[in-house]
């Protein structure tokens, strides 16, 4: 071998020798092929094979497998953020004229999604509220494929009652998909209470440390096959370092949801008691006008608390700007607490009419309450509100 072969070919690791004790980012786009592969492909397995990243990579497949033991599904899909997974799951369930029935109280980047599909590709939409299963259900007209809800919604913290909805859809082949972010699997998983596919975005809980972008999508075998098509062809892939971070990031899912949740209950009891607050809204709090479902079904409230500063938008702006250590952004789900309005950020693309609609009054402040000591949050809600 001259200069260039060698420097090409030469210094591969066979795997076979190595056993580390974790998974490591396989950064390839591609594998060698062979019998194997070829007649996985003749059998239409091809998921199940090593042949190119986009199909599939063993970092990611990892992250799959772990993502769905649980979520308790029997397969996953990682992609590259939770919009890669609403739009592989809308392109594989849904074709110009079909119906599906979903909500206002939705992230605004969803909603956007909807408008989309409904503008370019006929899809037809009904809108109902996403704790009133006969609403739900009076809303489907013999065309609707889909019912899609959030099971605690972005911001405002409603449940999707799911159970109530689920036999109608099962008789009727509607496919019911739920954005489970907000919870996350540790606090409630929907597989087990009707649900046909979970989605969440990553970026959120499961990756847990504002450092990666991701998607999943978790349900029966057959199912994630039909969405794994469909992302194939569309292309939003997962590279395998968030993959690895987001793998990493699971197996302390259920140490930062603890914290998340012990820490949400306590910031939402110290906002409802102070006089410059109007509104607390939060799952484990006895106000909450869903608590005794809440109560029964999520193991926790999670780290999301919604609250109404007194004096509206200008003061909920000048309330944050006074914030010392939680910081002023537009995610949640990270282990450092998280403000922000919903008017200015994630649900910026609705109009004020629309925003009001969905019942985003003026003030409205969606806090990420993330797993630093309590006390310290508590201070810094007390001196910015004083
Ligand atoms: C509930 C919910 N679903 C989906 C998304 C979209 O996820 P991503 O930003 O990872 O595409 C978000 C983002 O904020 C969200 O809050």
């Amino acid at each position: 071998m001259k200069f260039a072969t060698k420097a090409i070919h030469l210094g591969e690791v066979s795997l076979e020798k190595v056993k580390p004790v974790i998974t490591p980012i396989f950064q390839t786009s591609n594998y060698a092929l062979g019998e194997e592969v070829y007649q996985a492909f003749s059998g239409g397995r091809e998921r199940e094979v090593w042949v190119y990243t986009r199909h599939n990579n063993p970092t990611r497949r990892a992250t799959e497998e772990k993502i769905a033991a649980l979520e308790g599904g029997e397969d996953a899909l990682v992609v590259a953020s939770g919009m890669a997974a609403l739009s592989s799951v809308f392109f594989t369930y849904l074709k110009p004229g079909d119906h599906m029935v979903t909500s206002r109280h939705l992230y605004g980047g969803s909603l956007n999604l909807i408008r989309k599909l409904r503008e370019k590709f006929s899809i037809k939409v009904s809108f109902a509220s996403p704790d009133d299963p006969d609403g739900i259900i009076d809303a489907s007209t013999s065309e609707t494929k889909l019912f899609f809800f959030e099971t605690l919604s972005n911001p405002l913290l409603r449940p999707f009652l799911v159970e109530g909805v689920q036999v109608f859809a099962r008789k009727r082949g509607i496919k019911i998909v739920v954005d489970n972010t907000f919870l996350s699997p540790y606090n409630f998983n929907p597989l087990q209470h009707g649900a046909h596919l979970v989605v969440h975005s990553a970026t959120k809980y499961l990756g847990g440390h504002s450092d990666l972008l991701g998607g999943v999508v978790v349900g029966d075998g057959d199912e994630v096959q039909r969405v794994w098509e469909t992302y194939v062809a569309l292309g939003p892939v997962a590279d395998p370092l968030a993959c690895f971070l987001l793998e990493r990031s699971l197996k302390t899912l259920h140490v930062r949801m603890e914290r998340h949740n012990d820490n949400a209950l306590q910031a939402a009891e110290f906002l409802e008691a102070h006089p410059g607050v109007e509104k607390v809204i939060y799952p484990f709090l006895p106000s909450y006008p869903w608590y005794s479902y809440a109560r029964e079904h999520f193991r926790g409230g999670g780290g999301m608390v919604t609250f109404k500063v007194k004096g509206g938008d200008k003061k909920g702006l000048e309330f944050m700007k006074k914030l010392k250590i939680i910081k002023e952004a537009a995610s949640l789900g990270g282990v450092e607490s998280l403000v922000s309005m919903p008017f200015n950020t994630s649900h910026y693309s609705l109009s004020p009419e629309e925003r009001k609609a969905m019942g985003i009054e003026e003030g409205t402040v969606r806090f990420s309450v993330g797993i630093e000591d309590i006390e310290d949050i508590i201070s810094d809600l007390e001196q910015a509100l004083r």
